[in-house]
Parts: structure tokens; sequence; C-alpha cells
């Protein structure tokens, strides 16, 4: 058994989110392409008595993250434990957020995806990759994708991850918001706007395939697309200044990250990013730069 076990979380983006309707139980239809980016948490854990969370902010504000059960980290932790049948299975847990919180990048969802990957080492309990990818879809949308990284399609409500042909490597500008979106609020929003209407099945566009697995960066900045972006624009109009700006050349692309509130601006190359970076920082808004695609959560360190 290890004492410390800690494993980095990427931050997901979405190159294209299309939204169906919302199903039964309320989850929309979604068919998605997600990328994992060199935006990370940091998760550690080590045994313990009794299981605690303390969450450090680097940079971002932790101050709505709660620290009891209902932490999505701790709910993995715990299922884990459970479905493993793990009887000593208090961890004094440490997250090292990076990734800015209610921001669209799913940090919540790599936590929860971390902390099993972390909990998994720490206990030794050897889950198969498929028993750990349905725990983590018992856990929220996002986090199988978390687990797998990389360049990925999502479908179902987004749990299901099938492999997508990526032939490139990118460089992502981010622009973060003082303050985050409410998922639920922002999906609420999509309803509002297709109340009455028939809305159709979402589909990855042909062209957006095409572009990855040609590694051709002009071609996925214009295909780049997320459904979710009007109605976030509609709860956060300052937005649409953000995307404008960000946006204009050397930028190949522009769109809201997930429910937003945070911005993406797709780049040539690392130079061209940090121009973009710099333009929007002189503009006052908070804004970095990263590469895609990376791993999903992984152990960085096992002592
Ligand atoms: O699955 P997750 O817990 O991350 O979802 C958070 C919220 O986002 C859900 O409660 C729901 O309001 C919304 N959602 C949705 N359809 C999806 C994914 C998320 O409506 N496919």
């Amino acid at each position: 058994m290890s004492s410390s076990v800690t494993v980095a979380a990427p931050a997901k983006i979405n190159l294209q989110l299309g939204v169906g309707a919302a199903r039964a139980d309320g989850f929309h239809t979604l068919a998605t392409v997600y990328q994992a980016i060199g935006l990370y948490d940091e998760v550690t854990v080590t045994p313990a008595e009794s299981t605690t969370l303390t969450v450090v902010g680097e940079g971002v504000d932790v101050s709505d993250v709660p620290t009891d059960s209902t932490n999505l980290a701790l709910r993995a932790a715990a299922l884990l434990a459970s479905r493993a049948g793990v009887d000593d299975a208090g961890v004094s847990m440490t997250i090292h957020k990076r990734i800015p919180v209610a921001g669209g990048l799913a940090g919540g969802s790599t936590d929860a995806a971390a902390a099993l990957v972390a909990c998994d080492a720490l206990w030794g309990t050897r889950t198969s990759q498929q028993d750990l990818l349905s725990l983590a879809a018992e856990l929220g949308s996002d986090v199988p994708f978390c687990l797998v990284g990389h360049t990925a399609g999502g479908s179902g409500r987004g749990e299901l991850v099938h492999a997508v042909e990526d032939a490139g490597s990118y460089w992502w500008v981010v622009a973060l918001s003082d303050r985050g979106l409410s998922t639920p609020a922002v999906y609420a929003e999509f309803d509002r706007r297709h109340a009455g209407t028939q809305v159709a099945e979402p589909e990855v566009s042909a062209d957006l395939l095409a572009a990855l697995a040609t590694g051709d960066t002009v071609r996925l900045g214009a295909a780049l697309t997320n459904d979710l972006e009007a109605p976030a624009l509609t709860l956060r109009p300052a937005l649409a200044d953000l995307l404008e700006l960000g946006g204009r050349p050397p930028s190949l692309g522009a769109l809201l990250s997930g429910s937003g509130p945070t911005c993406l601006f797709l780049a040539a190359d690392e130079g061209d990013a940090r121009k973009i970076r710099d333009v929007l920082r002189a503009a006052g808004t908070a804004a970095l730069v990263a590469p895609g695609p990376v791993p999903g959560a992984h152990v960085v360190s096992s002592l």
C-alpha cells in the first residue's frame, strides 16, 4: 500500500457541443467531441483514520467548493471503496485547484476522475478501466471522459465515450471569468429557447472530424461550435464582447467552453496563442495558454 498518491487532473473542453432535447430524466442528449488540455488540478490522497478534504486555490477562488461529503471527489472515493470492498477507506485528500470553479472546464468532474485513479492506486484495488468508467458515469456526465483524456467523442448524456482520430496538437487560449455560471441554469435557458419546438437530434460534424483526423488547425477553427453558447450569452451578455475580442486574427476560432463562462480561442501555434492571451490581458481579462490534447487523469507521484 502506498503512503501518498498524487494524480494530475486535466481540464476538458468541447470542440463541438451538440445538444438535443431534454430526456425523461432531465439530462440532454449530447453529441460532443471532448479534448483534455494542459491546465491541471492535482489530487493527493494519503491514508487517514477518517476522511477529510482540503482544497487549496492556486490563482482560483475555491470558496464555493464544498469540503464535506457532497464534494464529487470525496463521493468518488466513497463509491470506489464501497464497490471494491475496502475496509480502511479513510483518506486525507488535498486538491490543488488551478481549473476555475463553475467555469465550463469540468474541474469538479476531473477531480472526481482523479480521486478514482488516486484511491485505486492507494488501496491497490486494481480496478479495471471498464469498471472505473462505469463508476465515473455514475458520478457525472463528464467524469468518464476525464479518465480517458486526449480527444474523444461523447454521446448519451456525455458519459458514453468513444475514440476519435486526432492527428494534431493544438494551442488554446483560455479566457477566464470572475464569476462562474451554473450548468443547470444554462441548460434551463437552452430549454426555454426551444420550448414548444422539436429539437433536432445532435450530430458531430463531419468537417470537425476531418479536421481532427488530418490535424488541420485552420479547418478545426472554422468547425468549432457549441449549442450552449447562445443560452449562456443570454445569461451573461458581456461574453459576446470577449468572444469578439479574442476571436480577432490571429485567432483561428472562438467558442464558449462547455456551459461557460470560460471562452476558448484556437491559435496556429504557441506564439500566436500568447499574442491573443496578451490582447485579452490588456483588456483586463485573465487568460492563459494551454496545449491539447493531453492524457486523462494520471498518477504523477506515488510514495
Ligand atoms: O452530469 P453532471 O452532474 O455533470 O450534470 C450537471 C447538470 O448539467 C445536470 O444536473 C443537468 O442540469 C445538466 N446536464 C444536462 N444534460 C447533460 C449533462 C448535464 O442537462 N447531458
